[in-house]
């Protein structure tokens, strides 16, 4: 890399690091210290944990890792560990307060800063070419702020207000088809090392049989149909776990579903009803209630390997896209990502966004269950660190795709890998279906 080249590409880094922490400053401003410092659900953890954890883990990477500097001693590490720490010790920890972590958080930036104007980008230095650490950062930071939606999604009381909301393009539901994907093999993953995180990669090749994918992803009146022909009292429909999960949690409809009357369906946004949105995609459902519908329908859910295929396989250029829609960045034309419309659009509302098989809606609006357990690929080697991902594979989780509403676009594209166990509906969660052609 030239000079010039590495001082624009510090600059674009400052600026992103800059706009990264405006949002989360942005999301937390409205909350009290009560609702900062609760514990709104035991899996998550307290908003103003996960702030002082921002700080620390640019502190690791930025600083400790990349630099040898530290600022903070041992005590603050360990209270910001995730892996040390389990979520429900997070509420007692002595962590940061508000104006503390203010604090804390500008230090650190001061420092990161200072050492990303001395460093070399341009070298083969793992963690600092091509500014890869700084992009790691820059997700995670992401990444906390879509957990953090998922918290105050959770929060009960007067409900989040945010000062902003971004409206949205109306959909266009037009059918439930679905598209063909033909045949053949396609590069699933990459070998990207600037911005792809360790289990996207290595790219490697996997031959599919034709398989046919919805072209939208479920929406509420069809899940409705599900709930309402006595979806949730028919063992056979049932993954046998997920069976048993259902009939001791009394589990009869989507997280944030409630009706008014029978048939008169709400659901509960950020601590507001609203009525329920057919042309929506269904969302906060469980991997076993993806997977109970997709039997219902006389369907199934896609691989990882086919959802990846559908969203970024160009069959007649033998080339893959990083978005569905080609390799240009995410615009508000072309998917609902970004947090600020609060909630995901109706479907066929990005027929700008389309892949090239036609699906619509693969990245924005909500993540999709697929039928794959969450597992490293031939030839994966963890890095920087066992404990983003290599610890959680094997381990039971569910694979998810294609980011939602309250995903930044820097921490998506197709190969992005996200995971959770089959019961957890706190994500903005939805699924389509497949089967075979
Ligand atoms: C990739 C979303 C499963 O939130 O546990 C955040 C991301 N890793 N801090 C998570 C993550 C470390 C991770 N997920
Ligand atoms: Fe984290």
């Amino acid at each position: 890399m030239d000079t010039k080249s590495s001082a624009a590409l510090k600059e674009t880094i400052s600026r992103e690091l800059e706009e990264a922490r405006e949002r989360t400053r942005w999301l937390i401003s409205p909350l009290s210290e009560e609702q900062l410092t609760a514990q709104h659900d035991p899996i998550m953890s307290p908003l103003i944990w996960d702030y002082g954890h921002i700080g620390n883990y640019e502190e690791l990477w930025l600083l400790n890792r990349a630099f040898g500097r530290s600022l903070a001693d041992r005590e603050l590490y360990d209270i910001y560990d995730a892996s040390i720490t389990p979520r429900s010790e997070r509420p007692s920890l002595n962590m940061l307060g508000r104006a503390d972590a203010d604090r804390y958080l500008d230090a650190v930036r001061r420092a990161a800063l200072e050492e990303l104007r001395k460093a070399d980008l341009g070298g083969d230095d793992p963690l600092l070419g091509e500014g890869f650490v700084y992009r790691m950062v820059l997700q995670h930071e992401a990444q906390h702020n879509e957990t953090m939606l998922q918290t105050l999604q959770l929060m009960r009381g007067e409900g989040y207000r945010p000062r902003r909301m971004a409206p949205l393009p109306p959909g266009n539901p037009g059918g439930e088809e679905m598209v063909l994907v033909p045949g053949g093999a396609f590069i699933m993953g990459t070998d990207d090392r600037a911005r792809a995180l360790d289990n996207e990669r290595p790219a490697h090749e996997v031959e599919l049989p034709p398989f046919y994918i919805d072209r939208l992803p479920v929406t509420n009146r069809e899940y409705l149909g599900f709930v309402e022909d006595g979806g949730y009292r028919r063992e056979e429909l049932w993954d046998p776990e997920g069976w048993e999960w259902i009939r001791e949690e009394r589990i009869s409809a989507p997280k944030h579903w409630y009706q008014k009357e029978p048939h008169d369906w709400w659901t509960e946004c950020f601590g507001f009803d609203q009525p329920l949105r057919p042309d929506a995609p269904v969302m906060h459902v469980s991997w076993y209630e993806a997977d109970a519908y997709a039997r219902w329908a006389g369907k199934r859910l896609p691989t990882e390997a086919e959802w990846e295929k559908a969203a970024s396989w160009d069959p007649e250029e033998g080339t893959k896209r990083l978005f569905p829609w080609g390799d240009e960045p995410p615009t508000p034309e072309r998917a609902n990502l970004d947090q600020l419309a609060f909630r995901p659009a109706e479907v066929g509302a990005y027929p700008a966004g389309a892949s090239p098989c036609g699906a619509l809606g693969m990245v924005g609006d909500v993540w999709e269950w697929t039928a794959t357990e969450f597992s490293g690929y031939p030839g994966f080697e963890s890095f920087p660190y066992r404990e983003y991902s290599e610890v959680f594979f094997d381990e039971g989780y569910m694979v998810l795709r294609g980011g939602s509403f309250a995903t930044r676009p820097c921490a998506i594209r197709n190969t992005f890998r996200n995971w959770d166990f089959p019961i957890r509906r706190q994500l903005f969660v939805g699924f389509r279906c497949a089967r075979d052609a």
